[in-house]
């Protein structure tokens, strides 16, 4: 059984291939979530597109919960987390911007993202199992190379922020969907956790259809199975 589900913001929860990957886990401070933090005690992995905060949310107390849990960024993010926050090395998933990493049965890869961070480049995210790839865009800001990324990783699902302000806006996700060319469906997040990234997703869902694509507009703790 694969399944997504939105946890608010940019959280989001892949079941796959009998791994649950968690990526940019803010739960604490993240007014959306449907969950507390000890949802995530059992997750295999934990993907960080950024260092902003609401992105690297609950990543260092997640990995401390539980040795097992391994980080997926770039390693200079990582390494920042080793010095700064006492993460073990052994829970390092070393990676950067490229072609996938083999991890216990599933692929995981980091792409661009255009957007700033404190430590590292930002990125976004690519999961996948051989049959199924999930492409979550992290924040970020419209790009030509979305188009690359489509034709590389052959995403069947994109998840894009449209909240605007610091990432793009439901128009420019619809543009971004269109270079990407998800097969089943593209996911809206970061929007609507506050008022400085309200947006209405319908604009986006509206959009996407009309491009030929499907959009699959989650409430936070809903998922989907894939
Ligand atoms: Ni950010
Ligand atoms: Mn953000």
């Amino acid at each position: 059984m694969s399944q997504i589900r939105w946890l608010g913001h940019a959280a989001v929860e892949v079941l796959i291939s009998g791994k649950r990957v968690v990526i940019d886990p803010l739960i604490k401070d993240n007014p959306l979530s449907p969950v507390k933090l000890n949802y995530l005690e059992g997750v295999s992995v934990v993907g960080v597109t950024h260092d902003h905060y609401d992105h690297l949310g609950d990543t260092v107390e997640i990995l401390k919960m539980n040795n097992k849990a391994k980080l997926f960024a770039t390693f200079d993010l990582e390494m920042y987390l080793v010095n700064q926050f006492k993460v073990p090395e052994a829970q390092l998933i070393p990676a950067n911007v490229g072609g996938y990493v083999e991890h216990e049965g599933i692929r995981l890869a980091l792409t661009k993202a255009v957007h700033s961070s404190e430590h590292s480049d930002p990125t976004g995210i690519v999961v996948s199992d051989g049959r199924t790839t999930i492409y979550h865009a992290g924040d970020t800001g419209l790009f030509e190379d979305m188009r690359l990324i489509g034709q590389v990783f052959q995403p069947d699902y994109a998840l894009l922020p449209i909240g605007g302000r610091f990432t793009m806006d439901p128009k420019q996700a619809v543009i971004a969907v269109d270079m990407i060319k998800p097969r089943k469906g593209a996911i809206p997040i970061h929007f609507n956790t506050w008022d400085m990234i309200r947006v209405d997703p319908q604009e986006f869902v509206k959009g996407v259809k009309e491009k030929g694509y499907e959009a699959i507009l989650l409430q936070p703790g809903q998922s989907i199975e894939l």
